[in-house]
C-alpha cells in the first residue's frame, strides 16, 4: 500500500477521533513534475524515521493548514519510498524544504525550522504573506464572496448568501447551506450550532445560510419545503439533503466524509479492520494497470462517503473473493462485519452510471443496525425503500445485549434462508433489522409505533408511513423467526393489516401544509396571474396559521413525540 493511501485509510478509520484533518499531498516520482508544473510549491523531503522530521511535523501541519487556499502549495516527498526522486532533487539531509516555481527549483530553505522563519522565507521568495485571520471582516462585500470562497471557509464563519452570491458559491462546491426562516423555532435553535459547525469546518468546507423570508424564490427554486432545510452542494454532482443528527459533531463528521476522496485504496491486510469499522462498505476491483471507469466515480459521488468505497487490485483480495482477474471490473458489498460478500456485481466500462448507481443504492444499508438520530433518515428514507424490522431495547445492560444479539441473529438467519428470494433484484423489498433505544425515545416510539416497552417488535414501511405490529392471525409480533419472517412475507404480499405511523391530526396538518406551500410557490412563480384578492386572502391566512401552528420543523414526519425529536 502506498503511504498516501495508507494515510487516507487511517484517516477514514479514525474519523471518530478528533484528529487534525490537515490534507497532506504526498508526491511520488510518477506525479512530482506534473503536480509542481504550475504555481509555487513548497516541498518537504522527509523520512518517516528521522526525529527532526517528526519534530517539525506540527509546524508543517500548521503551515499547510494556514496556507490552504493561498497561492502557495505544500507537498511532501517520502525519501524512503522515493529515494531516486530525492536524489534527483539534490536532497542532502532530512527534512529538506525546497521552493519550486512553475516546476523549477527556486531556492532551498536553510536554518532553523520555526514557523516564523518558514513564513518569512515564503513571503520573501513568493511575495505571498501568511493569510491573516486575526481581524475577520464583519460583513463581506458581495464581490469578495467569490474570491473568499476559493479558500473554502478561511475564517470559520457562516456566509450569509443572497441570490447573487449563491450561484457562485454553489458552483465552487463543497458548501453546506442552511435554508431558514427567522421565525422558525428549530431554526433559532440551530443558529448557534451552525456557527460552531462553520468554525469546525474552517479551511475545508464552506458553511452558508439563506434567509428564505428575504429570498423566497431562491428557496423555492432550490426545493426548500420546510425550515430549516440543510443541503450540501458537492464540488461536482448533485446536491444532497442532510437529514441526520443536528449535533455539531455529527454534521462535521458527515461533511468531512462528503469532501473526502471518492475512492480509498484497500490492501488485503486491512480487510478485517475496515469490515469491523464499517457496518457497510463497497470494494471495487480492477486488474493491475487497468483504471476504473469514470462512470463508477460518478455513481459513487452522491453517496458522499457513506458507505465508503474502497478500490483494490490486490491479488490476495481477488483470491479471497474468488474473483477472476479480467479486464472487467467487480463491485462487492460487505455488511455486518462479515468478510464474505453480501452482494456482487461484474461490470465494464460500458455499464451505465444509472445501473451502477442503482446497485450501490440497493446495497447501501447493512442488514442489522442500530437506529438513532443520525441514522433514522438514512434508513427509513433510503432509496431502496426497505421494510424495517424495528425492535425496542433498553439503554444498556445484559437485557439490551441479549435483544441486540437476537436481532443480529435473526438478520443473519434471514440472510441465509430468505434473503435471496427477497433481494430487490427480484422486484421485492429489502429488509433491515434494527434496534432502537426505548428509554431515550420513549414517547416517540409510543406515539409513532405504539411501542411501550423493551423487546417489542414492529415492521415499519416508512415509505408509506405505515407499520405492522401483528401477524395475519392478529397476535402481536414476537421476537422470533417464525413470527417475524411470516409477517415479513405477508407484509410484502400486502395481506397484512396496516397501522398508520402518524395520527389523523398530523396527517391532516401535513396535507394542509403541503397545499399551502404549493399555493405559495404558485404565487411567487406567477405573480400576475395569481395576484388577486383571493390569493392574497389565502396568503394572509397561511401566514397566520403558519405562525400560530407551524413554528417548528415540519419537513419530517416523525415529530409526533412530545419530548423527543430524532435529530
Ligand atoms: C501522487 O501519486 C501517489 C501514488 O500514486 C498518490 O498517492 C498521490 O495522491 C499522488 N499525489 C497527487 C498530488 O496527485
Ligand atoms: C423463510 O424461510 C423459511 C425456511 O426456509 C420458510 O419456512 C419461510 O416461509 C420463509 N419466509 C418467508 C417470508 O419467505
Amino acid at each position: 500500500m502506498q503511504p498516501f493511501s495508507l494515510l487516507l485509510l487511517i484517516a477514514s478509520l479514525a474519523c471518530a477521533l478528533p484528529a487534525k484533518s490537515v490534507e497532506h499531498k504526498l508526491l511520488t516520482a510518477d506525479n512530482f513534475s506534473k503536480t509542481i508544473a504550475t504555481g509555487y510549491w513548497f516541498v518537504e523531503h522527509f523520512s518517516p524515521f528521522c526525529p527532526h522530521c517528526r519534530a517539525f511535523g506540527p509546524t508543517w501541519d500548521a503551515l499547510v493548514e494556514d496556507y490552504a487556499g493561498s497561492s502557495v502549495n505544500f507537498a511532501q516527498v517520502d525519501c524512503v519510498v522515493n529515494g531516486d526522486l530525492c536524489d534527483e532533487n539534490g536532497v542532502t539531509g532530512y527534512p529538506e524544504m525546497q521552493l519550486y516555481r512553475a516546476g523549477a527549483l527556486q531556492v532551498t530553505f536553510e536554518g532553523g525550522r520555526s514557523y516564523e522563519r518558514v513564513m518569512l522565507f515564503i513571503e520573501e521568495h513568493t511575495g505571498v504573506s501568511k493569510p491573516s485571520y486575526s481581524v475577520p471582516p464583519p460583513e463581506l462585500p458581495e464581490h469578495d464572496l467569490q474570491t473568499l470562497h476559493n479558500e473554502r471557509n478561511p475564517h470559520g464563519e457562516v456566509l450569509a448568501l443572497t441570490p447573487e452570491s449563491f450561484a457562485g458559491i454553489v458552483a465552487d462546491g463543497d458548501v453546506f447551506v442552511k435554508f431558514f426562516a427567522p421565525w422558525c423555532g428549530h431554526c433559532k435553535k440551530l443558529a448557534p450550532i451552525w456557527e460552531k459547525l462553520a468554525k469546525g469546518l474552517q479551511h475545508r468546507v464552506a458553511v452558508a445560510e439563506v434567509n428564505c423570508e428575504d429570498y423566497k424564490s431562491l428557496c423555492s427554486s432550490e426545493g426548500v419545503t420546510g425550515f430549516p432545510m440543510l443541503f450540501f452542494y458537492p464540488a461536482s454532482g448533485k446536491k444532497t439533503e442532510y437529514s441526520g443528527s443536528r449535533r455539531v459533531e455529527a454534521m462535521k463528521d458527515w461533511a468531512e466524509r462528503a469532501v473526502r476522496p471518492v475512492f480509498l485504496e484497500l490492501d488485503y491486510a486491512d480487510l478485517v479492520q475496515v469490515v469491523k469499522d464499517n457496518s457497510a462498505l463497497y470494494i471495487a476491483f480492477h486488474a493491475p494497470g487497468v483504471s476504473l471507469p469514470p462512470s463508477l466515480t460518478q455513481a459513487a459521488r452522491p453517496l458522499l462517503g457513506s458507505p465508503p468505497l474502497f478500490i483494490s487490485s490486490a491479488p490476495e483480495l481477488f483470491t479471497h473473493f474468488a474473483l477472476p482477474v479480467t479486464s472487467d471490473f467487480h463491485l462487492i458489498a460487505l455488511k455486518d462485519g462479515d468478510t464474505s460478500a453480501a452482494a456482487q456485481l461484474r461490470f465494464s466500462a460500458q455499464t451505465s452510471v444509472e445501473d451502477l448507481s442503482k446497485w450501490l443504492q440497493t446495497h447501501r444499508l447493512p442488514l442489522a443496525m442500530e437506529i438513532s438520530e443520525g441514522s433514522f433518515q438514512e434508513v427509513m428514507n433510503a432509496e431502496s425503500r426497505p421494510l424495517v424490522v424495528l425492535v425496542s431495547v433498553t439503554a444498556s445492560g445484559v437485557e439490551r445485549d441479549q435483544v441486540v444479539e437476537t436481532v443480529r441473529g435473526l438478520a443473519a438467519q434471514w440472510r441465509r434462508t430468505n434473503a435471496t428470494q427477497y433481494t430487490p433484484a427480484h422486484g421485492t423489498r429489502q429488509v433491515v433489522f434494527a434496534w432502537m433505544d426505548q428509554e431515550r425515545w420513549t414517547s416517540w416510539l409510543k406515539s409513532m409505533y405504539g411501542i411501550k416497552g423493551p423487546a417489542q417488535v414492529v415492521i415499519v414501511d416508512h415509505s408509506r408511513l405505515v407499520y405492522f405490529d401483528t401477524t395475519r392471525t392478529g397476535s402481536h409480533l414476537t421476537l422470533d423467526d417464525a413470527s417475524i419472517f411470516t409477517a415479513l412475507g405477508d407484509a410484502m404480499k400486502g395481506t397484512l393489516s396496516v397501522r398508520h405511523s402518524e395520527n389523523i391530526v398530523e396527517r391532516l396538518a401535513r396535507s394542509i401544509n403541503n397545499k399551502l406551500l404549493a399555493i405559495e410557490r404558485m404565487v411567487s412563480d406567477h405573480p400576475w396571474a395569481t395576484l388577486s384578492f383571493f390569493a392574497l386572502g389565502i396568503l394572509v391566512v397561511f401566514w397566520v396559521i403558519r405562525r400560530l401552528l407551524m413554528d417548528e420543523d415540519y419537513t419530517h414526519s416523525y415529530k409526533s413525540g412530545k419530548d423527543a425529536r430524532l435529530d
